[in-house]
Order: C-alpha cells, then structure tokens, then sequence
C-alpha cells in the first residue's frame, strides 16, 4: 500500500485557511480520495482537551510550547501515522509551522527550543506539502471581528502580535521552498480554489 500524503494549511488568524481546508477536503473525497480531515491542537479526544486548556488558560509561553506538542504527539501517533501507512490523505488544519510562528515569531519563544521539540516528536515526519495563507493583518483582523463573537486566548492578541507571526510564516515560506507555498489570501475565494487545485495536481 503507498503512503498517503500529508498537507498543513497555515496562516494567521483571519486568513481563511479553515474555509479553503473543508473546500479541499471535499475536493479530493469528490475524486475518490480517503481523506483524514484534522486539525490542530487537538485530532483526538486528548487533543481537544490539551487544545480547551490553550485557548482559553492564560500560561508561561513554555508550557503553552509544551502543551502544543504533547497534543502534536498524540495526534501523529494516533490519527496522522496510522492514516498515511492506510494510504490516506491527512488534511491538518495547522501543524508544527504554527509553533514556530506562534509560540517562536508571536511570543519570542527561541526558534532553538522549537526546534529540539520539532526533532524530538515529529522525527522524520513532515508535511508534503504546506499551504500558508498569507493576507495582511488588517485584513485578517476585518474577517475575523467580522466572523467570531467569542475570540479565544489567540485571537485577542493586538495587531504586533499578529506581525510577527505572519513575518515568522513568510520566513517559514522563504526557507522551505519545496514544501511550502504561500498563497495570496486576499484573492477570492474561487481564485483561491484554483490554485489549490493546479497545485495539488502536481503533487
Ligand atoms: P485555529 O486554527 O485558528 O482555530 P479556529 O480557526 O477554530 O479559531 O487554531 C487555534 C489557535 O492555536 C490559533 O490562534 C493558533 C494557535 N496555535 C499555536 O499558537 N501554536 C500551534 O502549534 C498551533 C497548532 C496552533
């Protein structure tokens, strides 16, 4: 049986990326695909219990890191490994580059720590392919007021914040150019569409 494929979708809060995630989870199940549609922090029932804690919880930047990763263990263990060895394909709404930006470019957690956590629980593991929804901040900041009456832990965080997590992305995009495309979130939605498609056609 061939492994499956692994896709992340990123970007910062407001950019869209949950909506384009279910577009092409029904994409690909429309073509045929078994698809494992996840998110993270959480994917499973320990997950989302660790992902309750640290959206709402106030904690040292550490422990937040921590928390990430544990919840990141469980996940590949139980969903994303088993998945891709089924030949599955594993669309997860955020994955490791989330704690750089975040945890790294947002709150100034070193990029050295993230990354020992990274070695230490992903092993080999990587994405195929990681799509970073990149839109400026005002803009994502409009979507989400527009869209969410009960903002969580992150998405009360000021503008500056929300700077350094895209600049932290766009980093993330720069030194990974074969597995991450940055796609231009401002676009429309069906211009968006279209891309994902031609890329994920060359997958
Ligand atoms: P998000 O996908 O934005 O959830 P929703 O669209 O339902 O609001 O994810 C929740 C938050 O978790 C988001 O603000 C980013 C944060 N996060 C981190 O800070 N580090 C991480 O490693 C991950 C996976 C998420």
């Amino acid at each position: 049986m061939a492994r499956g494929r692994f896709i992340s979708f990123e970007g910062i809060d407001g950019a869209g990326k949950s909506t384009q995630h279910a577009w092409l989870v029904q994409y690909l199940r429309d073509r045929g695909r078994a698809v494992v549609a996840t998110r993270e922090p959480g994917g499973t029932p320990l997950g989302e219990k660790l992902r309750s804690l640290l959206l709402a919880e106030p904690m040292h930047l550490e422990t937040e890191a921590l928390l990430m990763f544990a919840a990141r263990r469980e996940h590949i263990a139980q969903v994303i490994e088993p998945a891709l060895a089924r030949g599955d394909w594993v669309i997860c709404d955020r994955f490791v580059d989330a704690s750089f930006a975040y945890q790294g470019g947002g709150r100034g957690l070193d990029w050295e720590k993230i990354k020992d956590l990274a070695d230490w629980v992903l092993g080999d593991l990587e994405p195929d392919l990681t799509l970073i929804f990149d839109a400026p901040v005002a803009i994502a900041q409009q979507r989400l007021h527009a869209s969410t009456a009960n903002p969580d832990r992150f998405e009360q965080e000021q503008a500056d914040f929300f700077e350094k997590v895209r600049a932290a992305y766009i980093r993330i995009a720069r030194e990974n150019p074969n597995r991450v495309r940055l796609i231009d979130a401002t676009q429309t939605p069906a211009a968006i569409n279209k891309s994902l498609e031609n890329i994920i056609a060359i997958l």
